[in-house]
């Protein structure tokens, strides 16, 4: 794509997707959470991934969305267009994300991290959610993303005031998952990535699913899901695999069958 680069790591298992508008501090345009979004789609029905890397570089993940482009809109043309509505795309893919931020994770920076499943960050990261220094406020999940995530007072706090908060404060606020050395966080990341791609991955996904309803559903109804899917796993060779290789005192080997 124009404003990613993509690859994939431990033989061909990692699906990596890096934003690449490094002149822009990976500001996001609408082309580029569209080629996000698809890679995502992409990556997603590729039997061959197992997990998903988002990242962008040593300077910023992604400060924001694209101010420029943003000016021009109007009430209509957000109306129309309904841009914000591929975000929704990145609530519906199945496998595991992670988000590796390094440097500025800033308003629609900050929401595409807060819509992975994990977020590893390096010591030099900066999160926050700028839009009410603009005279806006976050619009692709920010209000309800973060709120479910560290309670609604530390979020009003965050998105009112508009300041950055470092790695560390994020770590302790449990929004993000493991602080490490910027000359670590690739490899890190990858380990990480690696370990969870060695997982069952029927498994992984029904673990997604329910984890995922539990913030949504009562409770009565998030336990029956989760029996069932639960149940489901037993369909699986990896459930027959798993306690097979346990029994025999050795390590499982997955398909992802
Ligand atoms: C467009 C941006 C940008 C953005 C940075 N740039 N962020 N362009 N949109 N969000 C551009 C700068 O204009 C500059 O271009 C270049 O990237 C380098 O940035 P500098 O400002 O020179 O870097 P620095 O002084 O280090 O400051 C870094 C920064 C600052 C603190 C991150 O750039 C900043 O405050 N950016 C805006 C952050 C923000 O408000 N984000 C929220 C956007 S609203 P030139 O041409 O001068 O080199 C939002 C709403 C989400 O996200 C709604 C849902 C999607």
């Amino acid at each position: 794509g124009k404003f990613i680069n993509v690859r994939t790591e431990a033989e061909g298992t990692i699906g990596v997707i890096e934003l690449n508008r490094p002149k822009r501090l990976n500001a996001l345009n609408r082309k580029m959470i569209e080629e996000i979004a698809s890679q995502m789609e992409a990556f997603d029905n590729d039997p061959r991934i197992r997990v998903i890397v988002l990242q962008g570089n040593e300077r910023a993940f992604a400060a924001g969305a694209d101010i420029e482009e943003m000016m021009k809109e109007s009430p209509l043309s957000f109306e129309l267009a309904d841009p914000f509505a591929i975000w929704d795309r990145f609530m519906s893919v199945n496998k595991p994300v992670i988000a590796s931020v390094s440097g500025f994770a800033l308003g629609g920076g900050f929401e595409l991290a807060l819509h992975c499943d994990l977020i590893i960050a390096a010591e030099n990261a900066q999160f926050g959610f700028p839009e009410v220094n603009l005279g806006v406020m976050p619009g692709a999940g920010g209000t309800q993303l973060l709120t479910r995530s560290i309670g609604k007072r530390k979020a009003l706090e965050l998105i009112w005031l508009g300041e950055h908060i470092s790695a560390e404060v994020a770590l302790e606020l449990g929004v993000i998952n493991w602080v490490v050395a910027p000359e670590i966080i690739e490899e890190e990341t990858m380990r990480l990535a690696g370990k969870l791609a060695d997982q069952a991955p029927i498994a992984v996904r029904l673990i997604k699913e329910a984890v995922g309803k539990a913030e949504d559903l009562p409770l009565q109804d998030g336990l029956t899901l989760e029996r069932k899917n639960f149940y489901l796993t037993f369909d699986s060779a990896d459930q027959k695999e798993g306690m097979q290789a346990f029994i025999e005192k050795r390590a499982a080997h997955f398909k992802g069958e």
